[in-house]
């Protein structure tokens, strides 16, 4: 599936260059599920909207299944996306909202089948007809995975999707959103804070720091995952570590700054 070679992104902020991503080298096998964790921008954002196609590289490429990166094989590519902050319409139902960007390309009654799949297998088919303020935050975080999965992407962009939850119902949602992996197993890229939800999704882990990939941990503890096996301690614990150690304020170089400019 994806791959990054040399991946770069430079935004310019008031005539200052901000580097939000410096050479990432990555390769995402199929079906796997890769957790990237790091500070508030490090680029965790920044690199799923480049895999998503939202946003142009300033440096290096994007391949998709090992090919050159070409608008066929990127089209080819059906994307879901769980944005950060839940992007719901709040003038539309739960269904319409699930089935909006399936709308003017899928016929009316095809759309129809697969929203009400969707919602059913996110136990949301009650609240079909809802509106987005009349449900809890944990049916929302649905609702947006439920858009994310009902193009049947190959690759499931995930930007902090349970952030907002408690934990009972993140739990719940992890355990649901590996259910569907099994699934249906799309490529999965899964952006979070939380240290134990990275250590009992993944694949593997990768730590990212000013806009670099720091550090790889991969994870091969067979699933069902359960938070207190020492594997998932450990694994947490190493990464953690990782984190604390880059806790103080760093300080970018001028001639960091520099690398990787927009041409
Ligand atoms: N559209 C943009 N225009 C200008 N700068 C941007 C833009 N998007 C991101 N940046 C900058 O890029 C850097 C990385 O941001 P990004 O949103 O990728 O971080 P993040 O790791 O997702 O952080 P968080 O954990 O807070 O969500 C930040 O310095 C941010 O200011
Ligand atoms: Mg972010």
């Amino acid at each position: 599936m994806p791959s990054c070679r040399g991946l770069g992104k430079t935004f310019r902020i008031d005539g200052r260059n901000v580097v939000a991503l410096r050479d990432v080298d990555l390769d995402l096998p199929r079906a796997s599920i890769s957790v990237f964790v790091g500070p508030s921008g490090c680029g965790k954002t920044t690199l799923l909207r480049l895999l998503a196609g939202l946003e142009q590289p300033t440096s290096g490429v994007i391949l998709r299944d090992g090919a050159e990166p070409s608008q066929a094989a990127a089209e080819r590519t059906r994307v879901g996306y769980v944005f950060q902050e839940p992007r719901l319409m709040p003038w539309l139902s739960v269904a319409r909202n699930v089935g909006f960007n399936l709308e003017g390309r899928l016929p009316k009654v095809e759309i129809a089948t697969r929203v009400a799949d969707i919602l059913s297998i996110m136990g949301l088919t009650t609240f079909a007809s809802a509106r987005p303020d009349q449900l809890s935050g944990g049916m929302a975080s649905r609702v947006g995975l439920a858009r994310a999965l009902v193009s049947n992407p190959d690759l499931l962009l995930l930007d902090e999707p349970f952030a907002a939850l408690d934990a009972m119902t993140r739990r719940r949602l992890q355990a649901e959103l590996v259910a569907l992996w099994q699934r249906l197993s799309p490529t999965i890229v899964f952006v979070t804070h939380d240290v134990e939800e990275a250590a009992l999704l993944a694949d593997t882990v990768y730590r990212m720091e000013s806009g670099a990939i720091v550090a790889r941990y991969p994870n091969s503890i067979p699933r069902p995952r359960d938070a207190t096996d020492a594997g998932i301690v450990a694994l947490r614990r190493a990464i953690l570590a990782g984190l604390e150690e880059k806790a103080e304020p760093t300080s970018v170089q001028p001639s960091t700054l520099k690398r990787g400019t927009a041409s």
